[in-house]
This record gives C-alpha cells, sequence and structure tokens, in this order.
C-alpha cells in the first residue's frame, strides 16, 4: 500500500478526532480541577526544566479539549491563550468546557503547519501529545518560530519515544491474554456493543492517525534546524506507562458499565504510586530514550 499524503494524514486526524471529541476526556481521564492543573502544571515544569514560570500571550497546537490550556489559564501560568486543532469536534468540545469553568479562550481551527496568525506574537506555544500526528514537521516547527516573538519558549509534552512505543506493546499483548480471567475476577461480560456507521469506521483508522515515534536526537535536531538554542528534551513515564497501557487495554474488553468502581479506584492510585516511583527515582537516572512519553522545550533565537 503507498504511504499516505499528507492531506489524507491531516484528514484523517480530523475525521477521527471529531468523532473522538464527546468521550474523550472521559477516555483519558482528563479534569480540569485540582488534579488536573498540578498534572499539568508539573508536565511543563518538566519540559521546561524550571518551576514558576508565567508566561503572557500562549498559542497551543493540537489542544484537542483543552487538557493543556484550560487548566494552565486556570492555574495562572498563561495570561490568555488561543487554542488551535485540525478538528472542529475537538475545539467545540474545549469551548464547552471553558464555557462551564467560566475561563476565556480563543479557538482557531489550524493545521500546526500553517498557522493564520501573526509573526513575533506569542511568548509560549505549547503542546501535548500532538507532534506525532503532523506530517510536515519542519514545516510545523518553522511556523511555531514565526509565530513566537525572539526568545520565546516552546513546549511540548507527552509525544511517543521510538523505544517507549515498541515497548508499549508487550503490556498490551500481556492484558489481551490475562482479559477473559480479568472480566471473569471482576463480574464483568465483554464488550460487545457494536458502533454504528460513521464511529466505527472512524474508529477503524486509530492506527493511521499516528504517523510518528521519535527518538530524542530527532526532536533536537528538528528544534535547532528549524532556529531554536537551549534545546532539551526529557523523558517521563516507565512503569506507570506500562500499568497505564495494562489496565486501558483491560477495561477495552469489557462494558464500561459493569467494571466496578472500585476497580477505577485501584487502577488511579497504583498509577499515582508507580508515576512517584518513575519521577523520584527512574526518571532521575536512566536515558530518556527508554521512557513512553518524551518532553521537548527550546527558545526561539534571538536574531530570527
Ligand atoms: C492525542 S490528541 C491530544 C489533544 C490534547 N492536546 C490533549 O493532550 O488532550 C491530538 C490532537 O492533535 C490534533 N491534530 C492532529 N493533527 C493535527 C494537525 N495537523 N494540526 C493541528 N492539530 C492536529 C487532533 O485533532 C487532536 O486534537
Amino acid at each position: 500500500m503507498p504511504a499516505p499524503s499528507a492531506e489524507e494524514i491531516k484528514d484523517v486526524n480530523a475525521r477521527y478526532h471529531d468523532v473522538a471529541a464527546a468521550d474523550y476526556d472521559r477516555k483519558w481521564g482528563i479534569s480540569y480541577g485540582v488534579q488536573g492543573r498540578a498534572q499539568v502544571v508539573a508536565k511543563l515544569q518538566r519540559a521546561l526544566g524550571e518551576r514558576g514560570l508565567r508566561f503572557g500571550r500562549a498559542l497551543e497546537i493540537g489542544a484537542g479539549t483543552g487538557y493543556f490550556s484550560l487548566n494552565l489559564l486556570r492555574a495562572g501560568v498563561i495570561e490568555s491563550a488561543v487554542a488551535t486543532d485540525i478538528s472542529r469536534g475537538m475545539l467545540d468540545e474545549l469551548a464547552t468546557s471553558a464555557r462551564r469553568l467560566g475561563v476565556e479562550v480563543e479557538t482557531v481551527r489550524a493545521d500546526a503547519a500553517e498557522l493564520p496568525l501573526p509573526d513575533a506574537s506569542f511568548d509560549l506555544v505549547f503542546g501535548h501529545a500532538v507532534l506525532h500526528h503532523l506530517p510536515d514537521l519542519p514545516g510545523a516547527f518553522a511556523e511555531f518560530r514565526r509565530v513566537l516573538r525572539p526568545g520565546g519558549r516552546l513546549a511540548f509534552c507527552g509525544e511517543p519515544s521510538r523505544h517507549g512505543d515498541r515497548l508499549a506493546g508487550v503490556p498490551k499483548q500481556a492484558a489481551l491474554a490475562v482479559a477473559p480471567a480479568w472480566r471473569r475476577l471482576l463480574g464483568a461480560g465483554e464488550r460487545l456493543r457494536l458502533e454504528d456507521g460513521e464511529a466505527a469506521r472512524v474508529h477503524g483508522l486509530e492506527h493511521a492517525v499516528d504517523v510518528h515515534a521519535f527518538t530524542p536526537a530527532q526532536l533536537r535536531r528538528l528544534a535547532r534546524e528549524e532556529g531554536f538554542e537551549d534545546v532539551r528534551v526529557s523523558g517521563e513515564e516507565l512503569v506507570s506507562g506500562w500499568f497505564g497501557w495494562i489496565n486501558r487495554t483491560l477495561e477495552s474488553t469489557a462494558e464500561p458499565e459493569q467494571i466496578p468502581p472500585l476497580w477505577f479506584q485501584w487502577a488511579y492510585h497504583g498509577y499515582l504510586a508507580l508515576k512517584a516511583l518513575d519521577t523520584r527515582v527512574l526518571e532521575r537516572g536512566l536515558p530518556p530514550a527508554i521512557f513512553y512519553n518524551l518532553l521537548l522545550s527550546a527558545r526561539a533565537t534571538a536574531d530570527g
């Protein structure tokens, strides 16, 4: 099969995420309370390698339902935000949550490599789990550089690492093998609900929306070649990532309403305990390449 064109990748991403939008926050456990704010602020700080930073005007790329923008606005880390995404459905969900939370945010439907925004107009360009969907990475990084003021900061979190992505296959396969016994133990039935028409077709495209997994060197090179300096790549989530993949895979095989609430509590607290092990021990000593997620930060060169 010929490799899909850039236009096809963008089209599949827009359609897939339009359909995924309504259930997105529930599926990924996204929240906009104290917990959500703490998660997002910690990730941004980890990417930047600094605590306590505040930014004026910020631009989010692939903002989705608003996990980062809304939490960073509520935490006071950014003063104002423009949230961009290729999916109108995701931006509509973001706008609904913003209204509910009383947060002001401008939404703009745009491809990351073609931003309809003026030069040198942002202090921070950021994103979470988006670079791996972009067919034209050099074009996108050139746009990030163009819209940042000289000296402005770039920060991307939650990008799949090449090694981590391969390793994630192991817990997923193991979880599928034990899923029938797990469902019996919890008294949950196998997921049988069939999706209808467009949703089923688009969910079948899930594999086609992820077009990259990165090495730290690739991310560094991209940023340097497009006019960034002080480039920094770190890694996060190793054992907590495996735990998360096992649980999400198990959960995806059962009827959601038949999974006991106690299971979700165990999954959440287990994740937190392993996340602490990752943060306090493993992320300090092991190379970024082996973690599931990579974080990138850089500074726009002052001479443009
Ligand atoms: C995995 S979701 C992450 C959403 C959000 N950042 C979060 O962390 O919850 C990836 C997002 O990137 C968006 N996206 C995919 N391709 C894009 C492109 N070419 N330009 C801009 N956004 C894109 C998708 O529509 C989707 O909302």
